[in-house]
């Protein structure tokens, strides 16, 4: 079964606070999510494979770690997505850039892909797909469903808020995917909006509306 990590730190509950207001602006907005996907990133990561090297230090020689070659990638969800990315980039320069592109029928209500590009050696990669949002879980299943389609073995889907709903869904269909989650609301409402979560993440990181 897959994991759900609750990154609780002090330092995410306090920017997320920020973004929740309705008064935080386009930019400080932008920002702020920004700052919250890099330390997000950070904990993300906490079970990236090390190797061990011999350095050299002015003082002797010794055993050091790095991070093992493992090949990454990041796949932000169109278009909220988009604003996790340069955070993560940050931690994890070398990483490659998939998109996933998904929009609801506006008959059956399910996301259909209308956009994938991802790196060519999608098997060999461990993914982390982001969304600010995990809603129900339709756009996450389904963008899991695409990377899992073309090859794809490790993902991790990481978002900032979370309802029990979109959690449930997703862990059910893809019970292998560790969810990484700032914070966890109470529920949906009826127009499918997070409670209390913070509006329509696209529209306040794009100034939209
Ligand atoms: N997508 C958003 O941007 N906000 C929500 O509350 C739910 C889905």
């Amino acid at each position: 079964m897959g994991k759900v990590h609750i990154l609780d730190h002090p330092l995410i509950q306090h920017k997320l606070t920020h973004i929740r207001q309705k008064d935080t602006g386009t930019k400080e907005f932008r920002e702020l999510v920004d700052e919250i996907a890099t330390l997000m990133a950070f904990e993300a990561t906490r079970d990236l494979p090390l190797d061990e090297v011999e350095i050299e230090t002015p003082i002797s020689k010794t055993k050091a770690k790095v991070i093992s070659g493992k090949k990454l990638g990041i796949v932000p969800i169109l278009r909220a997505g988009m604003g996790m990315l340069d955070g993560i980039l940050k931690l994890i320069p070398a990483a490659k850039v998939g998109h996933i592109g998904l929009y609801r029928d506006p008959k059956t209500l399910k996301p259909v892909e209308y956009y994938v590009k991802l790196p060519t050696d999608v098997a060999e990669r461990d993914f982390i797909i982001v969304d600010p949002m995990l809603a129900t879980g339709g756009s996450a299943i389904e963008a899991i469903n695409s990377l899992k389609k073309r090859g794809a073995k490790n993902i991790k889907f990481m978002c900032l808020i979370a309802a029990p709903e979109g959690v449930e869904a997703v862990t059910k269909a893809h019970p292998d995917v560790n969810i990484y989650i700032a914070a966890l609301d109470e529920r949906l409402n009826e127009k499918g909006y997070i409670v209390p979560g913070l509006g329509d993440a696209g529209d306040r990181l794009f100034g939209t509306k």
